[in-house]
C-alpha cells in the first residue's frame, strides 16, 4: 500500500474515498486532476495534501508550454493558486506551495525550473517519511507497555508520505516491543477513523477497536483509555492545535479524566506566523456529509446543518507536541518557537 507515488511524468494516488471496500489507485498526468484529488478528498491528511500539491506543481511544469520564461513562471504560479484554493486549514499545503514557488523563481530557465520542481517535490515526500519516523522515535517514550491509546481521524500512513504521525508514534512503540492497543474514534461525519485508521491498523496487525465518537468519554471515565494521541492540521505560535472536528472535545474529556493528550506532527505543520488557533480558517464542508451515511439519507429535508471539518484545541489541554525536531512539553507555557530553532 502507498498513499502517493511519483512516476516521472505522472502521479499515482490511492483513492481514499473508496476505502475500506476497495483499494484503487489512479494515475494522473495533468496537475488539475491532482487539484481535484485534494478538493474531493481522494487524498487527505495535512502532510499528504502538501506532498500532492508539490508533485502536482512539478507535473504542471512538465505540461506548460511557453515561449518565454516570464509566461512559464506566470502559468506555474496560476497552478500554485489552484492548489492553494482547494482546502484552507492544513498549513502543510501552503508551506509546500511556498517551497515550490521559491524554486519557480530560482530556476534559470524552463528546463532548470522543471528539474528543480521535480527535485523539490521528491524532497517534500522523502522528508515527510523521514520526519514521521523521527516523530515516532521522539514520541514512543510517552507510551507504556500495555497502554490503550485513543486516536481520532486518520493521522497514519494514509495521511502522510508513509508511516504516519500519531500512528507513527504508536508504530514506533510497538516496534520497540511494547504491547499497545488502539481505540479509534470513527470520526463523524467523514469517518476517517472507521474507514482509514481501522483499515491501515488491521492491515498491519495492530490491535484496534473502533468506537463511535460519543463513546470516548465512557471509555475514559471507566479507565480503559490511558493516553490520547492525535495529528494536527496547523499548530499556531502559542501551541494551539487545529485538527479534525472532535479533537477539542476529546482534549476536554482527557483533561477532566487526567489522561495525557499528545499531538504528533512534523514541523511543516507548525505555523509560527499565526498567533493563535482562533485565527485559523476552519473549512466548512458540504451538508450532505452530515445528512447522509453512505447513500442513505439520515436527516429530514428542511433541517439546517453545519459541518465544520476542524476545531481548535487550546495549548493548555495538550501535554506535549511531538515533532521531528523534538518534543514541546507544556506547549501552553513554551509555544512552538523553540522547536523551530532546533
Ligand atoms: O479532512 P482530513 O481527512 O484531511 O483531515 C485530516 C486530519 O484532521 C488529520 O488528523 C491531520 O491532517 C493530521 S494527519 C497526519
Amino acid at each position: 500500500m502507498f498513499s502517493i507515488k511519483w512516476n516521472g511524468d505522472s502521479v499515482t494516488i490511492l483513492d481514499q474515498r473508496l476505502l475500506p471496500g476497495e483499494e484503487v489507485y489512479h494515475t494522473y498526468r495533468h496537475f488539475s486532476d491532482l487539484v481535484d484529488a485534494i478538493r474531493y478528498m481522494e487524498v487527505r491528511g495535512a502532510p499528504l495534501i502538501g506532498i500532492t500539491a508539490g508533485m502536482g506543481i512539478a507535473l504542471a511544469a512538465q505540461h506548460v508550454i511557453s515561449d518565454s520564461l516570464v509566461n512559464f513562471r506566470d502559468e506555474l504560479i496560476k497552478a500554485c493558486d489552484q492548489f492553494a484554493a482547494t482546502r484552507p486549514t492544513a498549513v502543510n499545503l501552503f508551506a509546500a506551495i511556498s517551497r515550490m514557488k521559491k524554486k519557480i523563481n530560482e530556476g534559470r530557465d524552463i528546463a532548470d525550473i522543471r528539474q528543480l520542481l521535480e527535485k523539490e517535490a521528491l524532497a517534500l515526500y522523502a522528508e515527510d517519511i523521514e520526519a514521521n519516523k523521527t516523530i515516532g522515535k521522539n514520541g514512543s517514550r510517552f507510551l507504556n507497555d500495555g497502554d490503550v491509546v485513543l486516536t481520532h481521524c486518520n493521522a497514519g500512513a494514509l495521511a502522510t508520505g508513509g508511516y504516519g504521525t500519531a500512528l507513527g508514534v504508536i508504530r514506533s512503540a510497538i516496534e520497540e516491543g511494547k504491547k499497545i492497543q488502539v481505540y479509534a474514534c470513527e470520526t463523524r461525519p467523514y469517518l476517517q477513523g472507521a474507514r482509514l485508521t481501522a483499515w491501515e491498523l488491521v492491515r498491519d496487525g495492530i490491535p484496534v477497536t473502533l468506537i463511535t465518537d460519543s463513546m470516548s468519554g465512557h471509555f475514559m471515565r471507566t479507565g480503559v483509555i490511558k493516553k490520547v494521541i492525535v495529528g494536527a492540521d496547523r499548530i499556531t505560535a502559542n501551541g494551539d492545535v487545529v485538527n479534525k472536528i472532535g479533537t477539542y472535545t476529546l482534549s476536554v474529556l482527557a483533561r477532566e479524566h487526567k489522561i495525557p493528550f499528545y499531538v504528533a506532527a512534523p514541523v511543516s505543520t507548525l505555523d509560527p506566523a499565526t498567533k493563535t488557533g482562533d485565527e485559523v480558517t476552519i473549512e466548512e464542508r458540504g451538508v450532505d456529509e452530515v445528512a447522509y451515511i453512505g447513500d442513505k439519507q439520515i436527516a429530514p429535508e428542511g433541517v439546517f446543518i453545519r459541518n465544520p471539518a476542524f476545531d481548535m484545541t487550546p495549548a493548555r489541554n495538550i501535554a506535549a507536541i511531538i515533532t521531528d525536531k523534538g518534543v514541546i512539553e507544556n506547549p501552553a507555557g513554551n509555544g512552538i518557537a523553540k522547536a523551530l530553532k532546533q
